[in-house]
């Protein structure tokens, strides 16, 4: 049995830091395990040009402190009227990696977010030039559509004819819940690939509404139905190079989860890497964690996989039950409960 697990330093591709006291909270989680991570922009207002995205870096790197080596990566959020020229600059100047596409009010702070995806084409057609990838929040916001299908129908109405439209334009999905999207994602080219995150290979949407509902389990896309939860975990089992880590790790405070109306995001910074650790070991595959977690992703954004490494050790992790209770009052992923993989020191 592996007691001890040496991978290269991983990387998230898909991270919510916020701002202000809950970034200076949560971004060492971050660095301590992961190298780089994709940024989200959904801020308050969402970061939209070049300035506000480098005043962003500077607060993260400030808010890691030591903690790292960390290098945030960071993203521009598409509007309807975004500024191609914008975009490009950012992309020319090293500042935006990406773009992120989140359908207006498909989630947290989307409120700006696109309303018909034909209205960014310029900014698409330009993204392909550049060779800059778009990151997809795949839901539709179809009142008429059930919440549970709402990422099966995007394919179909809004990925599909986009790939088609853009044949050059890489594009990640992120945090895939379906085996449809697995399907998806496994017929399309080398340019469209997926995130996976810690979460999704391990709840259902039975995790949420039995027993009682559980706000901590909410997020979006929403968990799905046991099959799709199993659909993932076959998929990153099998060790695809299309599909790699990101946590989607997304803090809200307790009473904005635990609400008549709560928020949607799970906070998985603190276990980021331990939980897909336990996934993977539960799978037989631990030998398959390095690809997904530090190479599969640094691959496909043409980046190198990044120098150094981090050690898990197969040891008892009490995961505590709430984080800074007098102050962000976070419940993390896991909570309260004892993972078998934690990070050696
Ligand atoms: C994210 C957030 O809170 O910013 N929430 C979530 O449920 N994942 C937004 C997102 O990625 O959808
Ligand atoms: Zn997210």
């Amino acid at each position: 049995m592996t007691d001890t697990l040496t991978i290269r330093r991983p990387d998230d591709w898909h991270l919510h830091l916020r701002d202000d006291a809950m970034l200076s909270l949560v971004a060492p989680f971050t660095a301590e395990r992961f190298g780089r991570a994709i940024v989200m922009p959904n801020l308050v207002p969402p970061v939209t040009t070049v300035a506000a995205a480098k005043a962003y870096r500077q607060r993260i790197l400030e808010a890691v402190g030591d903690a790292g080596p960390f290098e945030p990566l960071m993203t521009a959020y598409l509007t309807d009227t975004i500024d191609p020229e914008e975009v490009a600059r950012g992309h020319e100047e090293g500042v935006f990696m990406a773009c992120k596409l989140y359908p207006a009010g498909a989630t947290t702070n989307s409120d700006a977010g696109v309303t018909d995806i034909r209205n960014i084409d310029p900014v698409l057609a330009q993204m392909a030039a550049l060779g800059m990838p778009l990151l997809v929040h795949g839901e539709v916001v179809d009142a008429d559509i059930d919440i549970f299908d709402r990422e099966k129908v995007f394919l179909e109405r809004v990925l599909a004819p986009t790939l088609e439209r853009f044949p050059d334009l890489k594009v990640v999905l992120e945090h895939i819940t379906t085996a449809d999207s697995v399907e998806f994602v496994q017929a399309g080219g080398e340019r469209l690939a997926a995130t996976v995150t810690a979460h999704h290979l391990r709840i259902d949407r039975n995790d949420i509404l039995v027993g009682g509902i559980k706000p901590h389990m909410y997020c979006l896309p929403v968990a799905k139905r046991a099959r799709h939860k199993e659909a993932l975990r076959e998929a990153v089992a099998s060790g695809s190079p299309k599909l790699f880590l990101g946590t989607d790790s997304a803090p809200h405070a307790r009473p904005a989860k635990e609400s008549g109306c709560g928020c949607a995001g799970i906070f998985s910074a603190p276990v980021g890497i331990e939980s897909y650790a336990q996934t993977f070991d539960e799978l037989g595959c631990l030998e398959k964690l390095e690809g997904f977690a530090s190479l599969h992703g640094p691959r496909f954004y043409g980046l190198a996989p990044n120098e150094g490494t981090i050690t898990l050790e197969r040891a008892p992790f009490e995961v505590p039950a709430r984080i800074d209770p007098e102050g962000q009052d976070l419940t993390p992923f896991h909570a309260g409960e004892r993972l078998g993989w934690r990070l050696a020191r």
